[in-house]
């Protein structure tokens, strides 16, 4: 298949940045400690641009660094416009930016439009004020059902478990209105039909956009809208997991509106400001409405990320993501871990098998046509951590389901950078907010950057050369059919001059002989030891 994905202008001006971007995000919390408190800050990350340039990244997304009680690791922002404490000030910002710009590295910010903390200055005025009253519309605020107001409005489940409601005291002491949260209850969610909560955003867009952020990630980017009847789900629907339509929280059709409003926002700021949609969906074609020419620009693809490692399921999600995305003139993206799921060397089997697989994914992955994302820590080889003891596990899913679901601080441990013994250089002091396990000793940039075998090597290699293929990032690609007719191996070109051949499966394969004339293996993911055969679990990428 040939994917009609946008070109250069004929006018030969260079595409968008962000068509073929390879986009690093920074867990702030866990990537580098300035100041020995054992969380991660914006000093440490400013001090460990270099690595990141060395990388070969485009840009960074920073995870929130604002104001926060860190109910949902930030996620429940206080003040949209300022640093918290723990993490540095406003200036550290600003230091942080013209250094990565000197390096010639972008910096894109996380926006959380679909709650506030219930630290926010709105929300606290909102519980101060009556039931109707503006302060409590910029919320959704609803009576309770029954007799007595005592059962939530609706059957509405919370992402991270429980009621997604829960009931306020009003001002005289008496059990009053009910509130939404879609995820914890410390995050309210706002009410985007309310003006006075879009025109509260465009000014925090151009708060950062002043100060010179490259763009905004933005958080549940499908939850904005909700249905006005507020009907039950009725055990229909499910409350989390990819959206699918009908859906009366996820998705709905009125989100579009907010971004359309945005992009009038960032266009008028010069140098290619971005957006990238966080929103979980079902369907590419769904997915591909939040990508409109005058919409976000990019979305992570969790279609790919959610795709077994089985050549099949991902040349689905393959094909239907290019060609969806495709139509509306939208580069793909490729993402296989963020801070919200299982990293993906555990998802992958673990140990040497989930290794040898996550080495040939990101070739997989770096080969697509459109833009990537990286997590931290995958250009180690870093495996989740499954051992976290339950009493310091912070994140939200782990008490609010009694402990069923284990939650995503395993994919959130701190960087290991340096050094024999934990905190392996995460920062200056021998803290970090979580244990890290001391085989990470092995894994440590210091150790990778010593060894041309590692991942980080394996990392380094393959950016440097998706820069200076002129056949990989931006532009379409072409499935070889013909090649080996093996169904476990993935094969496609990206014309001018690049193959990428995977063999998803377990046993070796030939490479078939008139892909291999007068190409050369540039880079494998896993040494190649007979010519002409890939051996299982391996990427190769061949360029003529
Ligand atoms: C997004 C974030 C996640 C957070 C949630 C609520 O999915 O990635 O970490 O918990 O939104 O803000």
């Amino acid at each position: 298949m040939t994917a009609a994905a946008e070109q250069p202008e004929p006018g030969g001006a260079p595409a968008p940045w962000w068509r073929s971007a390879v986009i690093y995000e920074v867990y702030v919390r866990s990537f580098a400690d300035g100041d020995g408190d054992g969380l991660g800050d914006l000093p440490g990350v400013r001090s460990r641009l270099p690595y990141l340039r060395d990388l070969g990244v485009d840009a960074l997304w920073l995870t929130p660094f604002y104001p926060s009680p860190q109910a949902d690791g930030g996620y429940d922002v206080a003040d949209h416009r300022d640093v918290d404490p723990r993490f540095g000030t406003l200036a550290d910002v600003d230091a942080l930016l013209a250094d990565a710009h000197d390096l010639g590295v972008r910096v894109i910010v996380d926006l959380v439009p679909n709650h506030t903390s219930d630290r926010h200055p709105w929300f606290r005025e909102a519980l101060a004020a009556e039931p109707g009253s503006p302060a409590r519309r910029r919320y959704v605020f609803r009576p309770g059902r029954g007799a007595d107001g005592a059962e939530p409005p609706n059957d509405w489940q919370s992402v991270f478990g429980g009621p997604a409601w829960s009931r306020v005291t009003e001002a005289d002491g008496r059990p009053g209105q009910w509130y939404l949260h879609l995820f914890a209850p410390e995050q309210p969610d706002l009410d985007w039909t309310n003006p006075e909560v879009r025109a509260e955003f465009e000014d925090v867009l151009r708060f950062w956009l002043d100060r010179g952020v490259d763009g905004f990630r933005v958080d549940v980017a499908h939850g904005l809208a909700k249905d006005p009847e507020m009907p039950d789900l009725a055990g229909r629907l499910p409350s989390s997991g990819p959206a699918v339509e009908g859906h009366p929280h996820w998705d709905q059709d009125e989100v579009h509106e907010v971004y359309r409003a945005w992009r009038r926002v960032s266009d008028a700021y010069p140098g290619e400001r971005v957006f990238v949609a966080e929103a979980w969906i079902a369907t590419p074609h769904r997915l591909a409405r939040y990508v409109r020419s005058d919409e976000l620009h990019t979305a992570f693809n969790f279609g790919f990320l959610l795709a077994p490692w089985d050549a099949a399921a991902l040349r689905r999600v393959i094909d239907t993501s290019v060609d969806a995305l495709a139509r509306v003139g939208a580069p793909p993206t490729w993402v296989l871990s963020n801070h919200d799921v299982v990293r993906h060397l555990t998802r992958y089997g673990g140990g040497p098998l989930g290794l040898r697989r996550a080495r040939a994914a990101v070739l997989l992955m770096l080969a697509l046509p459109g833009g990537a994302y990286v997590y931290q820590g995958e250009e180690l080889g870093l495996p989740e951590v499954l051992d976290l003891p339950d009493e310091l596990r912070q994140d939200p899913t782990f008490t609010r389901t009694g402990g069923a679901e284990r939650g995503r601080d395993g994919a959130r441990v701190p960087l290991p950078w340096s050094g024999d013994a934990p905190p392996f250089g995460f920062g200056p002091s021998d803290r970090a907010w979580l244990p890290q396990p001391a085989d990470w000793a092995a894994l440590t940039v210091e150790a990778q950057q010593a060894d041309p075998g590692s991942m980080l090597a394996l990392y380094r290699r393959a950016l440097e050369l998706r820069r200076h293929l002129p056949g990989l990032g931006d532009g379409s690609m072409r499935w070889l059919d013909a090649a080996p007719a093996a169904r476990d191996v993935l094969a496609f070109a990206r014309d001018p001059g690049v193959v990428c051949v995977v063999n998803v499966g377990s046993t070796p394969v030939d490479l078939p002989a008139d892909l291999v004339a007068g190409a050369d293996p540039v880079l494998a993911s896993s040494p190649l030891p007979e010519a002409r055969r890939l051996p299982g679990a391996t990427a190769v990428w061949l360029a003529r």
